[in-house]
């Protein structure tokens, strides 16, 4: 397995509150690393990292063995859980804007054959997703479900190799998050990405991932609760390989003790 994105000792410091310390994790391509943890902790923070929309105070980002860009390259692609899709735009003119803006960041706007190029891709990304029939739709026209399929489609239109996603089925009814479930894993699997979702849902965690990551504090000061930040507490590998998703686009998972294969278990210190 080839290492992706590696963070050495990165802390994260608004001031002198401390969000995260210490964080020490390698990433494998093609690995679904799901983030769990109380609100808070830093989940929002780790992706924003992983984005490249923010800087680490301390430590080290790689990707790919270079140092992370410090700005957002098409490489990774995001899909938050309110819906970041613009509404002034179709389901076709949003995919096609983040074709248009990866293609020609300055303009924005692409002429001709290139555009006609956008059009045919950004509808072919959005059968993909199974907005066939709402091409023409705006946002406010759409259900919470299907405005995360478009905005999995304008993150995907760049074909990054890495996909963050923040509790981006949060917001959805449990059926139609089965979809999303579905959806997802599919897309993993056939655009051959690497995912790292936050979710507050635990099944999901271990239902989509190939590992779960808990981040918390691990230790407490209740005179100045600024004082230290969380770190990643649990390192749970699981099972879950890619190439052994089923038709159904899910499969069976279980959790392997976390100390067998050489995940990472540090003692928590209870707080309460
Ligand atoms: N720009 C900022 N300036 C100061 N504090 C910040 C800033 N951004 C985030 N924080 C703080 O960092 C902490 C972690 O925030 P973050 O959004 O990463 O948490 P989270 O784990 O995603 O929480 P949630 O589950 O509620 O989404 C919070 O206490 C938040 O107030
Ligand atoms: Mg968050």
């Amino acid at each position: 397995m080839t290492e992706l994105l590696k963070l050495s000792d990165v802390w994260v410091e608004y001031g002198d509150k401390i969000v995260l310390e210490q964080i020490n994790l390698t990433i494998e391509e093609g690995a679904f690393v799901s983030v769990i943890g109380p609100s808070g902790a830093g989940k929002s923070s780790l992706l924003r990292l992983a984005l490249g929309q923010e800087a680490p105070s301390r430590g080290k980002i790689m990707l790919d063995g270079v140092p992370l860009p410090p700005e957002c390259g098409p490489d990774r692609g995001v899909v938050f859980q309110h819906y970041s899709v613009f509404p002034h735009l179709s389901a076709l003119g949003n995919v096609m804007f983040g074709l248009e803006c990866a293609q020609s960041p300055l303009l924005a706007k692409l002429s001709g054959a290139a555009r006609r190029q956008a059009r045919e891709e950004a509808s072919q990304m959005l059968e993909e997703v199974g907005l066939q029939d709402n091409m023409h739709a705006y946002p406010a026209q759409m259900s919470g479900g299907m405005q995360q399929r478009l905005a999995i489609a304008q993150a995907l239109i760049k074909r990054p190799r890495i996909l963050l996603l923040d509790e981006p089925f949060g917001a959805l009814d449990p059926g139609i998050r089965n979809d999303m479930h579905q959806l997802i894993t599919r897309l993993w699997s056939d655009y051959e990405l690497t995912v790292i979702m936050v979710t507050h849902d635990i099944g999901e965690a271990f239902k989509l991932g190939t590992r779960v990551l808990t981040l918390d504090k691990w230790r407490h000061d209740p005179h100045a609760p600024h004082r230290y930040g969380a770190k990643v507490v649990y390192d749970i590998p699981l099972t879950r390989k890619r190439e052994e998703t089923s038709e159904d686009g899910i499969a069976a998972t279980a959790p392997t003790n976390p100390s067998d294969e050489g995940g990472i278990t540090i003692d928590r210190i209870d707080n309460n």
